[in-house]
Protein backbone atom coordinates (compact mmCIF):
# COMPACT_ATOMS: atom_id res chain seq x y z
CA UNK A 1 0.00 0.00 0.00
CA UNK A 2 1.32 3.68 -0.76
CA UNK A 3 2.37 5.61 1.95
CA UNK A 4 0.68 9.32 2.32
CA UNK A 5 2.61 11.81 3.98
CA UNK A 6 0.79 14.68 5.56
CA UNK A 7 2.56 18.11 5.78
CA UNK A 8 1.56 20.86 8.34
CA UNK A 9 2.09 22.08 11.92
CA UNK A 10 2.35 19.31 14.34
CA UNK A 11 1.04 19.03 18.11
CA UNK A 12 1.83 15.32 20.08
CA UNK A 13 2.47 14.62 23.77
CA UNK A 14 4.66 12.14 25.62
CA UNK A 15 2.86 12.63 28.92
CA UNK A 16 0.01 13.83 30.86
CA UNK A 17 -0.36 18.00 30.49
CA UNK A 18 -1.63 18.49 34.01
CA UNK A 19 0.83 16.40 36.13
CA UNK A 20 4.23 18.30 36.53
CA UNK A 21 2.82 20.78 33.92
CA UNK A 22 2.44 21.02 30.48
CA UNK A 23 5.47 22.15 28.81
CA UNK A 24 7.88 18.87 29.51
CA UNK A 25 5.60 17.26 27.82
CA UNK A 26 3.81 18.82 24.67
CA UNK A 27 5.74 18.72 21.56
CA UNK A 28 4.97 21.80 18.72
CA UNK A 29 6.80 21.36 15.27
CA UNK A 30 6.35 24.60 12.97
CA UNK A 31 7.17 22.00 9.92
CA UNK A 32 6.03 18.31 10.70
CA UNK A 33 4.95 15.52 8.86
CA UNK A 34 2.93 12.78 9.69
CA UNK A 35 3.20 9.25 7.55
CA UNK A 36 0.85 7.18 7.52
CA UNK A 37 0.70 3.57 6.10
CA UNK A 38 -2.25 1.70 5.46
CA UNK A 39 -4.78 2.34 8.25
CA UNK A 40 -1.89 3.51 10.81
CA UNK A 41 0.36 6.05 11.38
CA UNK A 42 4.02 5.14 11.26
CA UNK A 43 5.87 7.64 12.35
CA UNK A 44 5.87 11.48 13.13
CA UNK A 45 9.06 13.82 12.56
CA UNK A 46 10.27 16.88 10.73
CA UNK A 47 8.76 17.21 7.60
CA UNK A 48 11.98 17.58 5.85
CA UNK A 49 13.92 14.19 6.98
CA UNK A 50 10.43 12.15 6.79
CA UNK A 51 10.32 13.76 3.03
CA UNK A 52 14.01 12.66 2.52
CA UNK A 53 13.45 8.86 4.15
CA UNK A 54 10.14 8.40 2.41
CA UNK A 55 10.93 9.81 -1.28
CA UNK A 56 7.81 7.16 -2.79
CA UNK A 57 5.16 8.46 -0.20
CA UNK A 58 2.02 10.84 -1.51
CA UNK A 59 2.83 14.00 -0.18
CA UNK A 60 -0.49 16.03 0.84
CA UNK A 61 0.80 19.64 2.23
CA UNK A 62 -1.57 21.65 4.72
CA UNK A 63 0.84 24.55 4.99
CA UNK A 64 0.30 26.57 8.04
CA UNK A 65 -2.99 24.08 9.34
CA UNK A 66 -2.33 22.14 12.38
CA UNK A 67 -2.55 18.29 12.27
CA UNK A 68 -3.42 16.58 15.55
CA UNK A 69 -4.83 13.67 16.19
CA UNK A 70 -9.03 13.36 15.59
CA UNK A 71 -10.59 14.73 18.58
CA UNK A 72 -12.38 12.04 20.86
CA UNK A 73 -15.59 12.52 22.33
CA UNK A 74 -16.10 10.82 25.35
CA UNK A 75 -20.05 11.19 26.02
CA UNK A 76 -22.57 11.84 24.22
CA UNK A 77 -26.38 10.78 23.31
CA UNK A 78 -26.73 10.10 19.46
CA UNK A 79 -30.74 9.81 20.06
CA UNK A 80 -30.97 13.09 21.51
CA UNK A 81 -29.14 14.52 17.96
CA UNK A 82 -32.80 15.87 16.77
CA UNK A 83 -33.35 17.97 20.30
CA UNK A 84 -30.62 19.52 20.72
CA UNK A 85 -30.69 23.14 22.09
CA UNK A 86 -34.31 22.50 23.57
CA UNK A 87 -35.18 25.57 25.66
CA UNK A 88 -36.01 26.38 29.41
CA UNK A 89 -35.50 22.76 31.33
CA UNK A 90 -33.22 21.69 33.96
CA UNK A 91 -31.79 18.22 34.34
CA UNK A 92 -35.06 15.64 35.06
CA UNK A 93 -37.58 18.10 33.27
CA UNK A 94 -35.34 18.40 30.41
CA UNK A 95 -34.90 14.55 30.33
CA UNK A 96 -38.78 14.08 30.56
CA UNK A 97 -40.30 16.80 28.44
CA UNK A 98 -37.44 16.30 25.65
CA UNK A 99 -35.17 13.59 25.98
CA UNK A 100 -37.82 10.76 26.48
CA UNK A 101 -40.58 11.39 23.86
CA UNK A 102 -37.50 11.85 21.35
CA UNK A 103 -36.01 8.40 22.21
CA UNK A 104 -38.96 6.46 22.51
CA UNK A 105 -39.02 7.04 18.35
CA UNK A 106 -35.72 4.84 18.55
CA UNK A 107 -37.99 1.19 18.35
CA UNK A 108 -38.22 1.90 14.70
CA UNK A 109 -34.74 0.94 13.00
CA UNK A 110 -34.97 3.28 9.60
CA UNK A 111 -35.25 6.29 12.40
CA UNK A 112 -32.58 4.84 14.09
CA UNK A 113 -30.52 4.52 11.24
CA UNK A 114 -31.00 8.00 9.70
CA UNK A 115 -30.18 9.54 13.00
CA UNK A 116 -26.90 7.34 13.52
CA UNK A 117 -25.50 8.33 10.00
CA UNK A 118 -26.64 11.90 10.65
CA UNK A 119 -24.93 12.31 13.98
CA UNK A 120 -21.59 10.49 12.76
CA UNK A 121 -21.88 12.76 9.76
CA UNK A 122 -21.88 15.96 11.47
CA UNK A 123 -18.99 14.84 13.89
CA UNK A 124 -16.75 13.96 11.28
CA UNK A 125 -17.83 17.57 10.03
CA UNK A 126 -16.54 18.68 13.69
CA UNK A 127 -13.39 16.68 13.46
CA UNK A 128 -14.72 14.23 15.86
CA UNK A 129 -13.48 10.92 14.53
CA UNK A 130 -14.63 8.50 17.65
CA UNK A 131 -17.84 9.07 19.59
CA UNK A 132 -18.93 7.48 23.12
CA UNK A 133 -22.71 6.40 22.93
CA UNK A 134 -25.62 5.92 24.92
CA UNK A 135 -28.13 4.44 22.48
CA UNK A 136 -31.84 4.34 23.80
CA UNK A 137 -33.65 1.04 25.57
CA UNK A 138 -34.00 -0.39 21.84
CA UNK A 139 -31.34 -3.06 20.50
CA UNK A 140 -32.61 -1.79 17.07
CA UNK A 141 -30.69 1.84 18.24
CA UNK A 142 -27.47 -0.11 19.01
CA UNK A 143 -27.36 -2.12 15.61
CA UNK A 144 -27.97 1.02 13.98
CA UNK A 145 -25.15 3.51 15.95
CA UNK A 146 -22.82 0.74 15.16
CA UNK A 147 -23.42 -0.39 11.62
CA UNK A 148 -23.49 3.24 10.52
CA UNK A 149 -20.22 3.42 12.45
CA UNK A 150 -18.82 0.24 10.63
CA UNK A 151 -19.52 2.12 7.19
CA UNK A 152 -17.46 4.94 7.83
CA UNK A 153 -14.30 3.10 9.38
CA UNK A 154 -15.28 5.09 13.41
CA UNK A 155 -14.14 3.49 16.01
CA UNK A 156 -16.96 4.01 18.62
CA UNK A 157 -17.76 3.14 22.20
CA UNK A 158 -21.88 2.33 21.98
CA UNK A 159 -24.16 0.55 24.18
CA UNK A 160 -27.86 -0.34 24.71
CA UNK A 161 -28.90 2.20 27.67
CA UNK A 162 -30.73 0.43 30.24
CA UNK A 163 -34.15 1.84 32.27
CA UNK A 164 -36.73 -0.33 34.42
CA UNK A 165 -38.35 2.67 36.46
CA UNK A 166 -39.02 6.38 35.97
CA UNK A 167 -39.18 6.25 32.36
CA UNK A 168 -42.18 6.36 30.76
CA UNK A 169 -43.87 3.62 28.32
CA UNK A 170 -42.23 2.31 25.80
CA UNK A 171 -39.18 3.40 27.42
CA UNK A 172 -38.97 0.71 29.76
CA UNK A 173 -37.11 -2.63 30.29
CA UNK A 174 -36.48 -5.15 33.00
CA UNK A 175 -33.22 -6.08 35.29
CA UNK A 176 -33.68 -9.89 32.96
CA UNK A 177 -34.22 -8.07 29.53
CA UNK A 178 -31.23 -5.09 29.89
CA UNK A 179 -28.87 -8.46 31.22
CA UNK A 180 -30.17 -10.60 27.81
CA UNK A 181 -30.41 -7.32 25.11
CA UNK A 182 -26.83 -6.02 26.86
CA UNK A 183 -25.45 -9.05 26.78
CA UNK A 184 -26.59 -10.63 23.10
CA UNK A 185 -25.31 -7.25 21.68
CA UNK A 186 -21.90 -7.08 23.83
CA UNK A 187 -20.95 -10.46 22.48
CA UNK A 188 -22.39 -9.13 18.42
CA UNK A 189 -20.22 -6.03 18.74
CA UNK A 190 -17.61 -5.81 21.17
CA UNK A 191 -14.03 -5.95 19.52
CA UNK A 192 -16.01 -6.32 16.04
CA UNK A 193 -13.95 -4.01 13.44
CA UNK A 194 -13.53 -0.81 15.23
CA UNK A 195 -16.21 -1.38 17.94
CA UNK A 196 -16.42 -1.55 21.46
CA UNK A 197 -19.34 -1.97 23.49
CA UNK A 198 -20.08 -0.55 27.08
CA UNK A 199 -22.33 -1.57 29.14
CA UNK A 200 -24.59 1.33 29.97
CA UNK A 201 -27.15 1.95 32.80
CA UNK A 202 -28.03 5.06 32.12
CA UNK A 203 -28.63 6.45 35.90
CA UNK A 204 -29.50 5.56 38.99
CA UNK A 205 -32.90 6.99 39.14
CA UNK A 206 -33.89 4.99 36.27
CA UNK A 207 -32.58 1.09 37.21
CA UNK A 208 -33.94 -0.52 40.18
CA UNK A 209 -31.84 -2.25 42.40
CA UNK A 210 -32.29 -5.58 40.62
CA UNK A 211 -31.48 -4.14 37.40
CA UNK A 212 -28.43 -2.67 38.34
CA UNK A 213 -27.03 -5.67 40.10
CA UNK A 214 -27.94 -7.80 36.18
CA UNK A 215 -25.93 -5.16 34.95
CA UNK A 216 -23.20 -5.61 37.88
CA UNK A 217 -23.23 -9.15 36.99
CA UNK A 218 -22.50 -8.78 33.27
CA UNK A 219 -19.86 -6.53 33.81
CA UNK A 220 -18.46 -9.16 35.85
CA UNK A 221 -18.91 -11.39 32.89
CA UNK A 222 -17.09 -9.05 30.58
CA UNK A 223 -14.70 -6.66 32.65
CA UNK A 224 -13.08 -6.03 29.47
CA UNK A 225 -15.95 -4.00 28.47
CA UNK A 226 -16.55 -0.72 29.42
CA UNK A 227 -19.69 0.21 31.83
CA UNK A 228 -20.83 4.08 31.01
CA UNK A 229 -23.28 5.78 33.14
CA UNK A 230 -24.07 9.45 34.70
CA UNK A 231 -23.28 10.73 38.65
CA UNK A 232 -23.69 13.66 40.45
CA UNK A 233 -24.84 15.80 37.39
CA UNK A 234 -27.50 18.12 39.30
CA UNK A 235 -28.06 18.77 42.93
CA UNK A 236 -31.90 18.01 42.56
CA UNK A 237 -30.62 14.66 41.25
CA UNK A 238 -28.70 13.74 43.64
CA UNK A 239 -31.77 14.46 46.57
CA UNK A 240 -33.65 12.27 44.46
CA UNK A 241 -30.93 9.50 44.45
CA UNK A 242 -31.05 9.98 48.26
CA UNK A 243 -34.30 9.39 48.57
CA UNK A 244 -33.99 6.34 45.56
CA UNK A 245 -31.01 4.67 47.95
CA UNK A 246 -32.23 5.43 51.82
CA UNK A 247 -29.43 2.80 52.71
CA UNK A 248 -26.55 4.28 49.76
CA UNK A 249 -23.30 6.15 51.26
CA UNK A 250 -23.48 8.56 48.56
CA UNK A 251 -24.85 8.64 44.43
CA UNK A 252 -21.08 6.61 44.05
CA UNK A 253 -22.19 4.16 46.01
CA UNK A 254 -25.32 2.98 44.46
CA UNK A 255 -23.37 1.42 41.93
CA UNK A 256 -20.37 0.41 43.92
CA UNK A 257 -23.21 -1.29 45.88
CA UNK A 258 -24.10 -3.61 42.72
CA UNK A 259 -20.75 -4.02 40.95
CA UNK A 260 -20.77 -0.87 39.24
CA UNK A 261 -17.59 0.75 40.28
CA UNK A 262 -14.27 -0.21 38.73
CA UNK A 263 -11.51 1.00 36.54
CA UNK A 264 -12.85 0.47 33.24
CA UNK A 265 -16.10 3.08 34.45
CA UNK A 266 -16.82 6.00 32.46
CA UNK A 267 -18.93 8.55 35.01
CA UNK A 268 -20.17 10.75 32.98
CA UNK A 269 -20.49 14.76 34.72
CA UNK A 270 -18.97 14.14 37.98
CA UNK A 271 -19.35 17.64 39.73
CA UNK A 272 -21.19 17.38 42.84
CA UNK A 273 -18.64 14.81 44.26
CA UNK A 274 -18.03 14.22 48.13
CA UNK A 275 -14.67 13.70 49.36
CA UNK A 276 -15.35 9.67 49.25
CA UNK A 277 -16.46 9.96 46.30
CA UNK A 278 -13.32 11.67 45.14
CA UNK A 279 -10.98 9.31 46.71
CA UNK A 280 -12.58 6.07 46.26
CA UNK A 281 -12.77 7.05 42.20
CA UNK A 282 -9.26 7.95 42.50
CA UNK A 283 -8.63 4.81 44.39
CA UNK A 284 -10.47 2.54 41.80
CA UNK A 285 -8.61 4.72 38.69
CA UNK A 286 -12.17 5.01 37.11
CA UNK A 287 -12.57 8.25 33.89
CA UNK A 288 -14.42 10.71 35.30
CA UNK A 289 -16.18 12.39 32.07
CA UNK A 290 -16.18 16.08 31.90
CA UNK A 291 -19.00 17.77 29.57
CA UNK A 292 -18.92 21.68 29.73
CA UNK A 293 -21.51 22.66 27.27
CA UNK A 294 -24.16 20.40 28.93
CA UNK A 295 -23.30 21.36 32.59
CA UNK A 296 -23.38 25.09 31.42
CA UNK A 297 -26.74 24.69 29.18
CA UNK A 298 -28.52 22.17 31.48
CA UNK A 299 -27.45 24.66 34.61
CA UNK A 300 -25.47 21.72 36.42
CA UNK A 301 -22.67 23.12 38.09
CA UNK A 302 -18.81 23.86 37.55
CA UNK A 303 -16.52 20.17 37.13
CA UNK A 304 -13.23 20.55 39.31
CA UNK A 305 -10.94 20.09 36.49
CA UNK A 306 -7.53 21.09 37.98
CA UNK A 307 -8.49 19.27 41.47
CA UNK A 308 -9.75 16.24 39.29
CA UNK A 309 -7.25 15.76 36.47
CA UNK A 310 -4.51 17.69 38.39
CA UNK A 311 -4.69 14.51 41.01
CA UNK A 312 -4.33 12.03 37.84
CA UNK A 313 -7.72 10.98 37.36
CA UNK A 314 -8.60 9.76 33.73
CA UNK A 315 -10.74 12.76 32.63
CA UNK A 316 -12.11 12.44 29.15
CA UNK A 317 -13.94 15.10 27.51
CA UNK A 318 -17.09 15.44 26.04
CA UNK A 319 -19.76 16.95 24.13
CA UNK A 320 -22.94 15.49 25.87
CA UNK A 321 -25.14 16.14 22.91
CA UNK A 322 -28.26 16.63 23.54
CA UNK A 323 -27.65 18.02 26.84
CA UNK A 324 -24.83 19.28 25.36
CA UNK A 325 -25.45 22.30 23.25
CA UNK A 326 -22.99 21.77 20.37
CA UNK A 327 -21.18 18.82 18.03
CA UNK A 328 -17.90 20.08 18.42
CA UNK A 329 -15.14 19.92 20.54
CA UNK A 330 -13.26 22.95 19.55
CA UNK A 331 -16.73 24.97 21.45
CA UNK A 332 -16.50 22.14 24.25
CA UNK A 333 -12.51 23.29 24.81
CA UNK A 334 -13.91 27.09 24.91
CA UNK A 335 -16.87 25.73 27.35
CA UNK A 336 -13.85 23.87 29.35
CA UNK A 337 -11.77 26.84 29.69
CA UNK A 338 -14.83 29.23 30.29
CA UNK A 339 -15.66 26.71 33.57
CA UNK A 340 -11.86 26.96 35.10
CA UNK A 341 -12.31 30.15 34.76
CA UNK A 342 -14.64 30.06 37.06
CA UNK A 343 -13.16 27.97 39.37
CA UNK A 344 -10.02 30.04 39.11
CA UNK A 345 -7.84 28.74 37.09
CA UNK A 346 -7.19 29.13 33.10
CA UNK A 347 -6.69 25.64 31.42
CA UNK A 348 -3.85 25.92 29.17
CA UNK A 349 -4.37 25.07 25.12
CA UNK A 350 -2.16 22.14 25.42
CA UNK A 351 -4.06 20.90 28.16
CA UNK A 352 -7.39 21.34 26.52
CA UNK A 353 -6.22 19.49 23.28
CA UNK A 354 -4.92 16.89 25.01
CA UNK A 355 -7.72 16.27 26.84
CA UNK A 356 -10.12 16.25 23.58
CA UNK A 357 -7.75 13.71 21.98
CA UNK A 358 -5.24 11.72 24.44
CA UNK A 359 -7.08 12.13 27.76
CA UNK A 360 -10.29 11.17 26.23
CA UNK A 361 -8.44 8.28 24.95
CA UNK A 362 -6.93 7.35 28.36
CA UNK A 363 -10.61 7.54 30.06
CA UNK A 364 -11.76 5.07 27.34
CA UNK A 365 -8.82 2.58 27.89
CA UNK A 366 -7.93 3.43 24.52
CA UNK A 367 -4.49 5.14 24.80
CA UNK A 368 -1.75 4.64 21.60
CA UNK A 369 -4.80 3.72 19.56
CA UNK A 370 -6.74 6.60 18.91
CA UNK A 371 -6.58 10.08 20.05
CA UNK A 372 -3.06 9.53 19.55
CA UNK A 373 -0.74 11.56 17.09
CA UNK A 374 2.13 9.07 17.18
CA UNK A 375 3.70 5.36 15.44
CA UNK A 376 1.20 2.54 16.11
CA UNK A 377 -2.01 4.70 16.68
CA UNK A 378 -4.97 4.56 14.23
CA UNK A 379 -4.34 7.14 11.28
CA UNK A 380 -7.61 8.95 12.88
CA UNK A 381 -6.17 12.47 11.59
CA UNK A 382 -8.29 16.49 12.03
CA UNK A 383 -6.62 19.06 10.50
CA UNK A 384 -7.20 22.49 11.84
CA UNK A 385 -7.02 25.55 9.58
CA UNK A 386 -5.99 28.61 12.65
CA UNK A 387 -7.77 31.30 10.26
CA UNK A 388 -10.81 29.60 9.82
CA UNK A 389 -13.16 32.85 9.94
CA UNK A 390 -11.83 36.99 9.73
CA UNK A 391 -12.33 37.04 13.51
CA UNK A 392 -9.91 34.61 13.65
CA UNK A 393 -7.61 35.12 11.51
CA UNK A 394 -7.38 38.80 12.62
CA UNK A 395 -6.17 37.95 16.07
CA UNK A 396 -4.00 34.88 14.89
CA UNK A 397 -2.26 37.74 12.55
CA UNK A 398 -0.45 39.50 15.53
CA UNK A 399 0.05 35.86 16.53
CA UNK A 400 3.71 35.44 18.67
CA UNK A 401 3.43 32.20 20.28
CA UNK A 402 2.11 28.94 18.41
CA UNK A 403 -0.26 28.87 21.80
CA UNK A 404 -1.32 32.51 20.29
CA UNK A 405 -2.22 30.44 17.19
CA UNK A 406 -3.86 27.82 18.48
CA UNK A 407 -5.92 29.29 21.31
CA UNK A 408 -8.39 31.78 18.85
CA UNK A 409 -9.66 28.61 17.21
CA UNK A 410 -10.25 26.61 19.90
CA UNK A 411 -12.12 29.48 21.45
CA UNK A 412 -13.77 30.85 18.64
CA UNK A 413 -13.92 27.36 15.68
CA UNK A 414 -16.37 25.77 15.13
CA UNK A 415 -16.56 23.03 11.58
CA UNK A 416 -15.06 25.77 9.57
CA UNK A 417 -11.85 25.40 11.11
CA UNK A 418 -11.91 21.43 10.00
CA UNK A 419 -9.85 21.44 6.67
CA UNK A 420 -9.63 17.93 6.63
CA UNK A 421 -10.77 14.45 8.65
CA UNK A 422 -8.99 11.18 7.96
CA UNK A 423 -10.34 7.96 9.67
CA UNK A 424 -8.05 4.95 9.92
CA UNK A 425 -6.09 6.41 6.52
CA UNK A 426 -8.51 7.28 4.20
CA UNK A 427 -9.36 10.69 3.72
CA UNK A 428 -13.07 11.53 4.90
CA UNK A 429 -13.26 15.41 4.87
N1 LIG B 1 -28.64 11.80 33.19
C1 LIG B 1 -29.37 10.72 32.82
N2 LIG B 1 -29.63 10.74 31.51
C2 LIG B 1 -29.06 11.85 31.01
C3 LIG B 1 -28.99 12.40 29.72
O1 LIG B 1 -29.50 11.88 28.73
N3 LIG B 1 -28.29 13.56 29.60
C4 LIG B 1 -27.70 14.16 30.67
N4 LIG B 1 -27.03 15.30 30.48
N5 LIG B 1 -27.76 13.65 31.89
C5 LIG B 1 -28.43 12.52 32.07
ZN1 LIG C 1 -25.12 11.88 29.23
Amino acid sequence: MTKTLLLGQTLTYSGNPFLNGWEPVTHHRRRGGVLIDGAKIVEVAEADALRAAHPEAKVIDYGNHLISAGFVDAHMHYPQTGIIASWGKQLIDWLNTYTFPEETRFASRPYADEVAGRTLDLALDHGTTTLTSFCTIHPESVEAFFAAAQTRGMAVVAGKTCMDRNAPDGLRDTAQSAYDDSKRLLQAWHGRGRATYAISPRFSPTSTPDQLAALGALWAEFPDCPMQTHLSEQLPEIAWVRDLFPDARDYLDTYEAFGLLGTKGLYGHAIHLTDRERDRLAEVDASLIHCPTSNTFIGSGLFDMTGLAGRGLRVGLATDTGGGSSFSMLRTMAAAYEIGQLRGAAIHPAQLMWLATEGSARALHMSGQIGHLGAGAAADITVLDLGSTPAIAQRTSRAESVWDMVFPTLMMGDDRAVAAVWVGGTKLR
